[in-house]
Protein backbone atom coordinates (compact mmCIF):
# COMPACT_ATOMS: atom_id res chain seq x y z
CA UNK A 1 0.00 0.00 0.00
CA UNK A 2 1.29 3.53 -0.68
CA UNK A 3 1.60 4.90 2.34
CA UNK A 4 4.18 7.53 3.74
CA UNK A 5 6.80 5.73 6.50
CA UNK A 6 7.88 7.39 8.92
CA UNK A 7 11.83 6.59 7.75
CA UNK A 8 10.80 8.78 4.68
CA UNK A 9 10.51 11.92 6.68
CA UNK A 10 13.54 14.09 7.31
CA UNK A 11 12.50 15.11 10.75
CA UNK A 12 15.90 16.99 12.01
CA UNK A 13 14.70 19.68 14.47
CA UNK A 14 11.06 19.35 13.40
CA UNK A 15 8.36 18.77 15.78
CA UNK A 16 6.28 15.87 15.44
CA UNK A 17 2.90 14.18 16.87
CA UNK A 18 3.40 10.66 17.23
CA UNK A 19 -0.76 9.39 17.76
CA UNK A 20 0.45 5.73 19.69
CA UNK A 21 -2.11 3.34 21.04
CA UNK A 22 -0.60 2.81 24.74
CA UNK A 23 -3.78 1.20 25.65
CA UNK A 24 -2.25 -0.95 28.19
CA UNK A 25 -3.74 -2.62 30.73
CA UNK A 26 -3.48 -1.91 34.37
CA UNK A 27 -4.07 -3.50 37.88
CA UNK A 28 -6.13 -1.08 39.34
CA UNK A 29 -3.36 -0.02 41.69
CA UNK A 30 -1.96 1.64 38.83
CA UNK A 31 0.51 -0.66 37.83
CA UNK A 32 0.60 -2.36 33.84
CA UNK A 33 0.20 -6.00 33.55
CA UNK A 34 1.32 -6.24 29.95
CA UNK A 35 3.57 -3.67 28.33
CA UNK A 36 3.21 -5.11 24.90
CA UNK A 37 1.58 -2.18 23.12
CA UNK A 38 4.41 0.14 24.94
CA UNK A 39 7.62 -2.20 23.97
CA UNK A 40 5.68 -2.31 20.47
CA UNK A 41 5.86 1.94 19.70
CA UNK A 42 9.78 1.73 20.71
CA UNK A 43 11.35 1.29 17.08
CA UNK A 44 9.55 4.40 15.66
CA UNK A 45 10.26 6.66 18.74
CA UNK A 46 13.57 5.56 19.00
CA UNK A 47 14.09 6.31 15.29
CA UNK A 48 12.03 9.73 15.80
CA UNK A 49 14.46 10.36 18.46
CA UNK A 50 17.74 9.91 16.43
CA UNK A 51 16.60 12.90 14.48
CA UNK A 52 14.52 15.47 16.65
CA UNK A 53 13.35 14.85 20.60
CA UNK A 54 10.49 17.88 19.85
CA UNK A 55 8.15 14.85 20.04
CA UNK A 56 4.40 14.85 21.42
CA UNK A 57 3.65 11.29 21.87
CA UNK A 58 -0.34 11.09 22.56
CA UNK A 59 -2.86 7.83 23.41
CA UNK A 60 -6.07 6.86 24.62
CA UNK A 61 -6.76 4.61 27.91
CA UNK A 62 -9.98 2.81 28.25
CA UNK A 63 -12.86 4.71 27.78
CA UNK A 64 -13.31 7.31 30.15
CA UNK A 65 -16.07 8.94 28.38
CA UNK A 66 -14.70 12.20 28.40
CA UNK A 67 -14.03 13.38 31.69
CA UNK A 68 -10.74 12.66 33.38
CA UNK A 69 -11.08 9.38 35.30
CA UNK A 70 -7.78 9.09 37.49
CA UNK A 71 -7.77 5.19 36.86
CA UNK A 72 -7.35 5.56 33.35
CA UNK A 73 -4.48 7.99 33.22
CA UNK A 74 -1.53 7.87 31.38
CA UNK A 75 0.73 8.49 34.20
CA UNK A 76 2.15 4.98 34.69
CA UNK A 77 2.38 4.44 31.16
CA UNK A 78 4.87 7.62 30.72
CA UNK A 79 6.96 6.24 33.62
CA UNK A 80 7.14 2.90 31.94
CA UNK A 81 8.13 5.03 28.32
CA UNK A 82 10.40 6.86 30.38
CA UNK A 83 11.88 3.62 32.09
CA UNK A 84 12.39 1.78 28.62
CA UNK A 85 13.53 4.87 26.52
CA UNK A 86 15.86 5.95 29.20
CA UNK A 87 14.35 9.68 29.17
CA UNK A 88 12.46 12.18 30.71
CA UNK A 89 8.97 12.28 29.79
CA UNK A 90 7.10 15.88 30.06
CA UNK A 91 3.64 14.92 31.43
CA UNK A 92 1.20 17.03 30.09
CA UNK A 93 -2.46 17.17 31.88
CA UNK A 94 -3.89 20.39 30.16
CA UNK A 95 -2.95 21.03 27.05
CA UNK A 96 -6.24 22.80 25.51
CA UNK A 97 -6.15 25.73 27.99
CA UNK A 98 -1.97 25.61 27.68
CA UNK A 99 -1.58 23.96 23.68
CA UNK A 100 2.06 22.02 23.46
CA UNK A 101 3.40 24.42 21.52
CA UNK A 102 4.41 27.28 24.82
CA UNK A 103 5.68 24.21 26.18
CA UNK A 104 8.12 22.82 23.46
CA UNK A 105 10.85 25.48 23.49
CA UNK A 106 11.24 24.52 27.17
CA UNK A 107 12.07 20.93 26.57
CA UNK A 108 15.87 20.29 27.73
CA UNK A 109 17.70 17.63 25.18
CA UNK A 110 16.57 14.68 26.83
CA UNK A 111 13.26 15.07 27.08
CA UNK A 112 9.77 14.24 25.09
CA UNK A 113 6.16 15.49 25.84
CA UNK A 114 3.55 12.72 26.38
CA UNK A 115 -0.30 14.22 26.71
CA UNK A 116 -2.89 12.95 28.99
CA UNK A 117 -5.39 10.38 28.30
CA UNK A 118 -7.05 12.33 25.15
CA UNK A 119 -10.02 10.39 25.91
CA UNK A 120 -10.48 12.86 29.02
CA UNK A 121 -11.85 14.84 26.92
CA UNK A 122 -15.17 14.33 24.90
CA UNK A 123 -13.72 15.95 21.68
CA UNK A 124 -11.56 13.22 21.23
CA UNK A 125 -13.67 10.73 20.22
CA UNK A 126 -16.70 13.15 18.23
CA UNK A 127 -13.39 13.70 16.01
CA UNK A 128 -14.21 17.63 16.83
CA UNK A 129 -12.29 19.96 14.39
CA UNK A 130 -11.29 22.30 17.03
CA UNK A 131 -9.50 20.00 18.99
CA UNK A 132 -7.34 18.62 16.38
CA UNK A 133 -6.97 22.26 15.58
CA UNK A 134 -5.73 22.52 19.38
CA UNK A 135 -3.49 19.45 19.18
CA UNK A 136 -1.92 20.14 16.19
CA UNK A 137 -0.88 24.04 17.54
CA UNK A 138 3.08 23.97 16.73
CA UNK A 139 3.28 20.55 15.54
CA UNK A 140 5.14 20.42 11.70
CA UNK A 141 4.63 16.48 11.51
CA UNK A 142 2.55 13.90 12.27
CA UNK A 143 3.02 10.26 12.59
CA UNK A 144 0.34 7.36 13.35
CA UNK A 145 1.76 3.83 14.69
CA UNK A 146 -1.36 3.42 16.39
CA UNK A 147 -2.89 0.20 14.82
CA UNK A 148 -5.41 -0.47 17.60
CA UNK A 149 -6.56 2.16 17.15
CA UNK A 150 -6.86 2.81 13.24
CA UNK A 151 -10.46 1.83 13.26
CA UNK A 152 -11.77 4.49 15.28
CA UNK A 153 -12.59 7.67 13.68
CA UNK A 154 -11.48 9.88 16.34
CA UNK A 155 -10.06 13.37 16.57
CA UNK A 156 -6.15 12.56 16.88
CA UNK A 157 -6.64 9.97 14.65
CA UNK A 158 -8.92 11.35 11.83
CA UNK A 159 -9.78 15.11 11.76
CA UNK A 160 -5.70 15.62 13.32
CA UNK A 161 -4.19 13.73 10.42
CA UNK A 162 -6.00 15.15 7.63
CA UNK A 163 -4.74 18.60 8.40
CA UNK A 164 -1.17 17.45 6.95
CA UNK A 165 0.01 17.70 3.64
CA UNK A 166 0.56 14.42 1.91
CA UNK A 167 4.69 14.70 2.18
CA UNK A 168 4.07 15.57 6.24
CA UNK A 169 2.47 12.16 7.51
CA UNK A 170 2.99 9.19 7.75
CA UNK A 171 2.58 5.94 9.47
CA UNK A 172 5.15 4.18 12.08
CA UNK A 173 7.02 0.61 11.86
CA UNK A 174 4.94 -0.82 13.58
CA UNK A 175 1.40 -0.06 11.34
CA UNK A 176 3.64 -1.11 8.39
CA UNK A 177 4.26 -4.38 10.01
CA UNK A 178 0.87 -4.59 11.02
CA UNK A 179 -0.60 -4.38 7.84
CA UNK A 180 2.08 -6.49 5.80
CA UNK A 181 1.15 -8.98 8.11
CA UNK A 182 -2.29 -8.87 7.76
CA UNK A 183 -2.43 -8.50 4.47
CA UNK A 184 -0.34 -11.68 3.86
CA UNK A 185 -3.39 -13.32 5.74
CA UNK A 186 -6.22 -11.59 3.29
CA UNK A 187 -4.36 -12.66 -0.01
CA UNK A 188 -1.53 -15.02 -0.36
CA UNK A 189 -1.74 -17.12 3.08
CA UNK A 190 -0.38 -21.13 2.46
CA UNK A 191 -3.27 -23.51 2.91
CA UNK A 192 -4.02 -25.17 5.16
CA UNK A 193 -5.01 -22.39 6.39
CA UNK A 194 -6.83 -21.92 10.58
CA UNK A 195 -8.85 -19.62 11.85
CA UNK A 196 -9.35 -19.79 15.30
CA UNK A 197 -11.84 -17.46 16.88
CA UNK A 198 -13.07 -16.94 20.51
CA UNK A 199 -14.47 -14.61 22.94
CA UNK A 200 -18.35 -14.17 23.55
CA UNK A 201 -19.98 -12.54 20.95
CA UNK A 202 -20.96 -13.84 17.58
CA UNK A 203 -22.30 -10.55 16.63
CA UNK A 204 -18.77 -8.85 17.02
CA UNK A 205 -16.98 -11.73 15.20
CA UNK A 206 -19.60 -12.27 12.22
CA UNK A 207 -18.05 -9.95 9.65
CA UNK A 208 -15.01 -11.06 10.11
CA UNK A 209 -15.82 -15.02 9.77
CA UNK A 210 -18.08 -14.12 6.91
CA UNK A 211 -14.32 -12.65 5.30
CA UNK A 212 -12.17 -15.35 6.37
CA UNK A 213 -14.04 -18.49 5.19
CA UNK A 214 -12.82 -17.11 1.79
CA UNK A 215 -9.51 -17.77 2.11
CA UNK A 216 -9.29 -19.88 5.14
CA UNK A 217 -10.05 -24.15 5.41
CA UNK A 218 -10.93 -24.64 8.77
CA UNK A 219 -13.05 -22.61 11.78
CA UNK A 220 -12.02 -23.56 15.44
CA UNK A 221 -14.49 -21.86 17.41
CA UNK A 222 -14.27 -21.39 21.17
CA UNK A 223 -15.21 -18.73 24.06
CA UNK A 224 -18.90 -18.31 24.97
CA UNK A 225 -19.73 -17.53 21.04
CA UNK A 226 -19.18 -21.01 21.22
CA UNK A 227 -22.55 -22.20 22.96
CA UNK A 228 -24.44 -19.79 20.53
CA UNK A 229 -23.61 -22.15 17.65
CA UNK A 230 -23.87 -25.22 19.40
CA UNK A 231 -27.25 -24.37 20.17
CA UNK A 232 -27.77 -23.00 16.58
CA UNK A 233 -27.08 -26.95 15.75
CA UNK A 234 -29.54 -28.65 17.98
CA UNK A 235 -27.28 -29.25 21.64
CA UNK A 236 -28.22 -28.24 25.06
CA UNK A 237 -25.84 -26.07 26.39
CA UNK A 238 -27.40 -25.58 30.15
CA UNK A 239 -27.22 -22.03 31.56
CA UNK A 240 -24.10 -21.30 28.96
CA UNK A 241 -24.00 -17.96 27.81
CA UNK A 242 -25.49 -17.37 24.49
CA UNK A 243 -26.43 -14.64 22.61
CA UNK A 244 -30.01 -13.67 21.75
CA UNK A 245 -30.87 -13.55 18.13
CA UNK A 246 -27.79 -14.57 16.19
CA UNK A 247 -29.33 -17.87 14.28
CA UNK A 248 -29.44 -15.67 10.79
CA UNK A 249 -25.76 -14.75 10.82
CA UNK A 250 -24.68 -18.41 12.07
CA UNK A 251 -26.23 -19.08 9.59
CA UNK A 252 -24.51 -17.39 7.02
CA UNK A 253 -21.53 -18.40 8.15
CA UNK A 254 -22.20 -22.01 7.77
CA UNK A 255 -23.83 -21.19 3.74
CA UNK A 256 -20.53 -19.18 2.89
CA UNK A 257 -18.43 -22.17 4.82
CA UNK A 258 -19.95 -25.06 2.94
CA UNK A 259 -20.01 -23.08 -0.34
CA UNK A 260 -16.25 -22.93 0.00
CA UNK A 261 -15.89 -26.38 1.82
CA UNK A 262 -14.19 -24.91 4.74
CA UNK A 263 -14.56 -27.11 7.89
CA UNK A 264 -16.22 -25.48 11.32
CA UNK A 265 -15.06 -27.31 14.50
CA UNK A 266 -17.38 -26.47 17.50
CA UNK A 267 -15.79 -27.94 21.00
CA UNK A 268 -16.69 -31.64 22.10
CA UNK A 269 -16.42 -31.32 25.57
CA UNK A 270 -16.59 -28.15 28.41
CA UNK A 271 -15.37 -27.34 31.60
CA UNK A 272 -18.19 -26.95 33.22
CA UNK A 273 -19.53 -25.39 36.59
CA UNK A 274 -23.04 -24.05 38.19
CA UNK A 275 -21.24 -20.37 37.90
CA UNK A 276 -18.38 -18.90 36.81
CA UNK A 277 -17.55 -17.94 40.45
CA UNK A 278 -17.53 -21.76 41.06
CA UNK A 279 -14.10 -23.90 41.63
CA UNK A 280 -15.92 -26.87 41.29
CA UNK A 281 -15.75 -27.65 37.84
CA UNK A 282 -16.45 -30.91 36.06
CA UNK A 283 -15.95 -31.99 32.18
CA UNK A 284 -19.08 -32.34 30.32
CA UNK A 285 -18.88 -34.18 26.97
CA UNK A 286 -22.03 -33.52 24.60
CA UNK A 287 -25.30 -31.91 25.79
CA UNK A 288 -24.76 -29.81 29.23
CA UNK A 289 -27.25 -30.34 31.53
CA UNK A 290 -29.66 -27.51 32.72
CA UNK A 291 -28.02 -26.33 36.31
CA UNK A 292 -24.56 -25.98 34.31
CA UNK A 293 -22.62 -23.86 31.94
CA UNK A 294 -19.27 -23.83 29.97
CA UNK A 295 -16.40 -21.79 30.59
CA UNK A 296 -13.57 -23.05 28.99
CA UNK A 297 -13.04 -26.32 26.16
CA UNK A 298 -12.49 -29.66 27.47
CA UNK A 299 -9.87 -32.09 26.75
CA UNK A 300 -11.28 -33.81 24.24
CA UNK A 301 -11.82 -30.37 22.20
CA UNK A 302 -7.95 -29.45 22.50
CA UNK A 303 -7.16 -32.70 21.01
CA UNK A 304 -9.01 -32.13 18.30
CA UNK A 305 -8.31 -28.70 18.10
CA UNK A 306 -4.58 -29.47 17.89
CA UNK A 307 -4.92 -32.41 15.59
CA UNK A 308 -5.86 -29.34 13.05
CA UNK A 309 -3.74 -26.61 14.64
CA UNK A 310 -0.33 -29.19 13.80
CA UNK A 311 -1.35 -29.59 9.99
CA UNK A 312 -2.19 -26.07 9.86
CA UNK A 313 0.62 -24.21 7.42
CA UNK A 314 -1.20 -20.53 8.68
CA UNK A 315 -2.78 -20.13 12.15
CA UNK A 316 -5.12 -16.35 12.61
CA UNK A 317 -6.07 -16.56 16.26
CA UNK A 318 -8.67 -14.17 17.65
CA UNK A 319 -10.24 -14.69 21.07
CA UNK A 320 -9.58 -16.40 24.14
CA UNK A 321 -11.17 -20.12 23.96
CA UNK A 322 -12.65 -20.05 27.84
CA UNK A 323 -13.28 -17.06 30.68
CA UNK A 324 -9.36 -16.70 30.64
CA UNK A 325 -9.07 -14.79 33.40
CA UNK A 326 -10.32 -17.34 36.01
CA UNK A 327 -7.64 -19.98 36.85
CA UNK A 328 -10.12 -22.47 36.95
CA UNK A 329 -11.00 -22.44 33.03
CA UNK A 330 -7.63 -20.91 31.64
CA UNK A 331 -6.25 -24.70 30.66
CA UNK A 332 -8.00 -24.47 26.83
CA UNK A 333 -6.57 -21.14 25.91
CA UNK A 334 -3.44 -21.92 27.24
CA UNK A 335 -3.29 -25.64 25.57
CA UNK A 336 -3.93 -23.76 21.87
CA UNK A 337 -1.40 -21.03 23.01
CA UNK A 338 1.31 -23.86 23.39
CA UNK A 339 0.15 -25.81 20.62
CA UNK A 340 0.38 -22.72 18.32
CA UNK A 341 3.65 -21.90 19.69
CA UNK A 342 4.94 -25.32 19.82
CA UNK A 343 4.08 -25.83 15.60
CA UNK A 344 6.05 -24.46 12.66
CA UNK A 345 4.07 -22.20 10.83
CA UNK A 346 2.98 -18.53 9.52
CA UNK A 347 1.08 -17.93 12.88
CA UNK A 348 -0.69 -14.28 13.86
CA UNK A 349 -2.70 -13.62 17.19
CA UNK A 350 -4.45 -10.36 17.81
CA UNK A 351 -6.43 -9.41 20.83
CA UNK A 352 -6.14 -8.28 24.22
CA UNK A 353 -7.12 -11.68 25.66
CA UNK A 354 -5.41 -13.81 23.40
CA UNK A 355 -2.16 -11.43 23.83
CA UNK A 356 -3.00 -11.98 27.54
CA UNK A 357 -3.34 -15.38 27.29
CA UNK A 358 0.13 -16.04 25.01
CA UNK A 359 2.49 -14.15 27.49
CA UNK A 360 0.71 -16.21 30.30
CA UNK A 361 2.24 -18.94 28.83
CA UNK A 362 5.64 -17.49 27.56
CA UNK A 363 5.48 -18.39 24.26
CA UNK A 364 4.98 -14.43 22.24
CA UNK A 365 8.41 -14.88 20.76
CA UNK A 366 7.10 -18.39 19.12
CA UNK A 367 4.53 -16.52 17.13
CA UNK A 368 4.89 -14.88 13.61
CA UNK A 369 3.28 -11.61 14.73
CA UNK A 370 0.81 -10.63 17.52
CA UNK A 371 -1.17 -8.18 16.53
CA UNK A 372 -1.61 -4.86 19.09
CA UNK A 373 -4.79 -4.20 17.62
CA UNK A 374 -7.86 -6.22 18.60
CA UNK A 375 -11.29 -4.66 17.30
CA UNK A 376 -8.57 -2.77 14.29
CA UNK A 377 -7.10 -6.26 12.90
CA UNK A 378 -10.47 -8.01 12.60
CA UNK A 379 -12.16 -4.86 11.03
CA UNK A 380 -8.94 -4.61 8.75
CA UNK A 381 -9.23 -8.60 7.61
CA UNK A 382 -12.94 -7.90 7.26
CA UNK A 383 -12.01 -5.90 4.87
CA UNK A 384 -13.15 -2.19 5.81
CA UNK A 385 -11.22 0.80 5.03
CA UNK A 386 -10.29 2.05 8.45
CA UNK A 387 -10.85 5.68 8.70
CA UNK A 388 -7.16 6.15 10.41
CA UNK A 389 -5.73 4.81 7.32
CA UNK A 390 -8.25 6.29 4.94
CA UNK A 391 -7.59 10.06 5.85
CA UNK A 392 -3.45 9.05 5.71
CA UNK A 393 -4.10 7.55 2.30
CA UNK A 394 -6.71 9.79 0.69
CA UNK A 395 -7.04 13.25 1.82
CA UNK A 396 -4.28 16.10 1.55
CA UNK A 397 -5.46 19.39 3.17
CA UNK A 398 -3.02 21.42 4.01
CA UNK A 399 -2.09 22.85 8.03
C1 LIG B 1 -8.07 -1.57 21.68
O1 LIG B 1 -7.78 -1.88 22.84
O2 LIG B 1 -8.57 -2.40 20.86
C2 LIG B 1 -7.73 -0.20 21.16
O3 LIG B 1 -6.90 0.50 22.05
C3 LIG B 1 -8.99 0.58 20.88
O4 LIG B 1 -9.70 0.78 22.06
P1 LIG B 1 -11.28 1.07 22.00
O5 LIG B 1 -11.94 -0.20 21.57
O6 LIG B 1 -11.65 1.52 23.38
O7 LIG B 1 -11.48 2.16 20.97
Amino acid sequence: MNFNTVDKLSLQNKTVFLRLDLNVPLDGQGNITDDTRIVKALPTLRHILKQTNKIVVASHLGRPKGKPVPSMSLEPVGRKLSELLNLELAFVKDYVQTPVDQLLHQLGKNRIILLENLRFYSQETENDKEFAQVLAKGIDYYVSDAFGALHRAHASVAALAERFPKERRAIGFLVEQELKTLDKLKKGSKAPYTVIIGGSKVSDKVGVLLNLVNHCNHVLIGGAMAYSFLKFQGTRVGTSLVEANVGSLISSIYESAEARKVSIHLPLDHVCAKTMDSTETKVIEGDIPDAYAGFDIGPLTVDAYKKVIFASKTIFWNGPLGVFERPAFRTGTSAIAKAIADHDCYSVAGGGDSIAAINFAKVADKFTHISTGGGASLEYLEGKILPGLKVLFFKNFNI
